[in-house]
């Protein structure tokens, strides 16, 4: 097969990107056609179609060849213009640079800050939202990648956003996927995902699902932005098009990704993020590790850890990929050298939680610092 076969394959548990299935790689050998045509306009509505079965909507979903950073951008620019008032809860890293791209757009942002491993109250946030002036959005990050948080109030968020006539935007880029977010059941004016985390593609793309009456925002009120313009995004998708040209293997591999998430079911994608998260919580609380994130909103697709005392976050995730082709990673931000992070998202199995188990116990005891063996944890076939 013409790839890459002196790189080896490693079992990635990261916060993205993820492990993707030879079903997906292999989807990317189809050639190159005119993004003008037929043939690809059914890759591109393909996409749309599954897009609106993950965000559970019926309304717009959009793709863009860009990191997750470029959609937030794009969700920005949509709907914030200067003076503008906005509320972002800030728990982390990926708060952070949310809160900072709408103040780029133009917003005046009142952050709702919370310490690193706890979220905001959500009355804090809706008090904010009832003292903000000319609020014209909510932006939250749903699950604080660089934290392994997530908010439990989403709806009670679009609630009083709505009450406020202002709109709810959510960074899904870490959750969607891995956590149910029903957009129109919720109210959600627009979220936005990455190809690269739950959904299990290659990096490269994000899908950004939003309402009509954000549509109709932007319709009215065009994005200052010429790339991350979601009005010319929806002209074009009436015909199938991306507005400029898409990075089409990596739409080729969505489609596919999306297609076997759909195989999988949505329902039954969750309930493994679920059981293989708390399995991660169980094996490193048997370890005598302890956890990084509140227990009251510990993640279901990232893992946090304290390092324990003399242990270097750098040190061990090299450590232990290189012995056991097992990747992990460390603390962002002013969490470096703090945490380590261990991504379960995607296609996570158990058999991958027992495998990273076993790795990080060996790593602990080769680097001095041995920890208790989890009943469980054996070495997976690979
Ligand atoms: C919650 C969240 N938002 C935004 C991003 C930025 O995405 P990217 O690194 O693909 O630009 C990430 C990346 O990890 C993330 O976890």
């Amino acid at each position: 097969m013409p790839m890459n076969v002196s790189a080896r394959r490693k079992l990635l548990m990261l916060p993205g990107p993820t492990n993707v299935s030879d079903r997906v790689m292999q989807a990317m050998m189809r050639p190159m056609v005119n993004h003008r045509s037929p043939e690809f306009v059914e890759v591109v509505n393909g996409i749309t179609e599954k897009g609106r079965y993950l965000f559970q909507t019926k309304q717009n979903v959009v793709t863009i060849s860009s990191s997750g950073t470029g959609g937030i951008e794009a969700v920005a620019d949509a709907l914030v213009r200067p003076g503008d008032g906005v509320v972002v809860p800030v728990f982390g890293e990926f708060s952070q640079r949310l809160a900072e791209a709408v103040e780029i757009a133009g917003g005046k942002v009142a952050r709702v800050t919370a310490e690193q491993g706890r979220i905001p109250k959500l009355e804090e946030i809706q008090d904010a939202i009832s003292k903000t002036k000319n609020l014209k959005a909510v932006y939250t990050v749903h699950n604080e990648t660089s934290t392994g948080c997530a908010i439990p109030y989403i709806r009670e968020l679009a609630k009083a956003a709505h009450e406020k006539d202002a709109f709810l935007v959510v960074d899904g880029v870490s959750s969607i996927g891995g956590y149910s977010v029903p957009l129109d059941a919720w109210g959600v004016d627009m979220c936005i995902t990455g190809s690269q985390k739950c959904i299990a593609a290659p990096p490269g793309l994000v899908l950004i699902a939003f309402n009509n009456r954000v549509a109709e925002f932007v319709k009215k009120t065009p994005p200052i932005t010429r790339y991350f313009d979601l009005q010319k995004c929806m002209e074009f998708l009436e015909r199938g098009y991306t507005p400029f040209t898409p990075a089409e293997s990596l739409f080729y591999a969505l489609d596919e990704a999306l297609a076997v998430l759909l195989e999988e079911t949505l329902e039954k994608r969750v309930a493994r993020h679920v059981r293989c998260a708390s399995e991660l919580y169980e094996a490193v609380e048997a370890m005598g590790l302890e956890t990084f994130a509140d227990r009251a909103c510990r993640s279901n697709t990232i893992i946090t850890v304290k390092c324990p005392k003399g242990v270097d976050d750098d040190r061990f995730k090299d450590t232990m990929s290189e012995d056991h082709d097992v990747a992990i990673t460390g603390g962002l931000g002013p969490l470096k050298g703090k945490i380590l992070r261990i991504g379960s998202m995607g296609n996570v199995t158990s058999a991958d939680v027992r495998t990273t188990v076993d790795a990080m116990t060996k790593t602990f005891a080769k680097l001095g610092h041995p920890v208790r063996e989890p009943a469980s944890a054996t070495v997976r076939e690979r």
